[in-house]
């Protein structure tokens, strides 16, 4: 059974909201989550107690496909025949895939010059409408939430609640890859605040269904050039108080916020989102999870970006914010060494290789480590 070979569907009793027949899968999940003990001795951190998940490795190179796989299979069994999403990326690649593989037409909104290449090569390649707005994403975000009400087009952003019961399926791997065992953290990054929701809802279920006697605390990292919720949660006091989250303040509190940050802007581009639409949910998560924010530079970014690459197999910036956010709260102590530690690496190195290469550039444009040019000529070879 396929079904027995993707990351996600081998859960499907946990997801139980369709039919085998209904589901579409290319393989997703199919992940590793690696002990990494090198970066951890690196980051003063005991043996055994930082583990990276390599959510790159997903068919579309990021996490989205855990959702995509579950959204469609919702959009298949309601006879959705045309879907669409505003994207910094990686849901626009992931959503072109998914739409190829069962037939539906796509069309991917996306903010001008602000997504990185590869991923809008991704959305070529499999034949999705691109629609570029002069504006960034939440300006597409608003869009196409209307366009999709008035032209009845399946959207398949994080609003979607079948992606986020999809994306569940990153915390069962994690805790499946520790031998069953709940970590003592789990760091993620926060952009539209989607995985942050889906995971605490995985907890919530798994320890109400009495598979997990406890609950890992989820510490959520932004961008500081996009940092809404930081600012929220730590600067403005917001919480989840039982469900009462009075969303005019919230919406007041956006407003109040924007106008003190024009626009957000960050190198981690997928994470680059002022108005996260899973917001409340994510709120109700850092409530069941004793959850954390933080926010990083890009400079620390870049620099956790490059560790990640020389001690792991590499990420995109925005998944680096993970091992950023890592490093700061072990400096203040927040994080012990000898707490067992998973960073979800969201999105994989090759997504966005400009920002790779131009970190090995000294100011003057010379790579640090720079190819050596060589004749086709095997003695010249060997004494380069
Ligand atoms: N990491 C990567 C690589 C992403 O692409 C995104 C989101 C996030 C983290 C943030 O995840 O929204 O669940 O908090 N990318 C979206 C996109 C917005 O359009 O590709 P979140």
């Amino acid at each position: 059974n396929p079904l027995d070979f993707s990351g996600v569907w081998r859960f499907r009793e946990l997801l139980n909201f369709c039919e085998d027949k209904h589901r579409v899968t290319v393989g997703e999940g199919q992940t590793l989550l690696q002990q990494n003990d090198e970066l951890a001795a690196f980051l003063g951190m005991d043996k055994g107690s930082l583990h990276l998940e390599y959510e790159g490795m997903n068919p579309s190179g990021s996490f989205k496909d855990n959702g995509m796989t579950a959204a469609f299979s919702h959009a298949v069994m309601v006879g959705a025949k045309s879907c669409a999403c505003a994207s910094t990326g990686n849901t626009s690649a992931a959503v072109a895939l998914y739409a190829h593989a069962c037939g539906m037409k796509c069309t991917v909104f996306i903010g001008s010059g602000r997504i990185a290449f590869g991923k809008l090569s991704q959305a070529m390649d499999y034949g999705a409408n691109t629609i570029q707005i002069q504006g960034d994403f939440d300006d597409c975000m608003k869009q196409v939430q209307e366009v999709c009400t008035r032209l009845n087009i399946y959207l398949l952003n994080s609003l979607n609640p079948f992606r986020l019961e999809g994306q569940k399926t990153i915390m069962y791997r994690i805790i499946e890859g520790l031998g069953w065992e709940v970590p003592d953290w789990i760091i993620v990054p926060g952009g539209n605040l989607g995985n942050s929701s889906a995971f605490g809802k995985a907890f919530f279920e798994l320890k109400e269904l009495g598979l997990i006697d406890r609950i890992p605390r989820l510490a959520i990292i932004n961008a500081a050039g996009a940092d809404t919720l930081s600012y929220l949660v730590n600067e403005r006091g917001l919480k989840w108080n039982g469900g009462n989250v009075n969303m005019k303040e919230v919406q007041a509190l956006y407003a109040d916020f924007t106008a003190r940050h024009f626009s957000p802007h960050t190198i981690a581009s997928a994470i680059e989102i002022s108005r996260p639409v899973n917001l409340k949910k994510c709120l109700r998560s850092i409530d069941i999870c004793d959850g954390i924010v933080r926010k990083v530079t890009d400079e620390q970014i870049c620099d956790a970006k490059a560790l990640v690459g020389r001690y792991g197999m590499g990420c995109e910036p925005a998944s680096a914010a993970t091992i950023a956010g890592l490093r700061d709260m072990l400096a203040d102590g927040t994080i012990g060494k000898s707490e067992r530690v998973a960073c979800v690496l969201t999105g994989h190195l090759l997504k966005d290789p400009d920002k790779t290469v131009s970190y090995h550039k000294n100011s003057e444009g010379e790579f640090s480590n720079p190819p050596v040019e060589s004749a086709n000529d095997i003695e010249e070879i060997i004494k380069h």
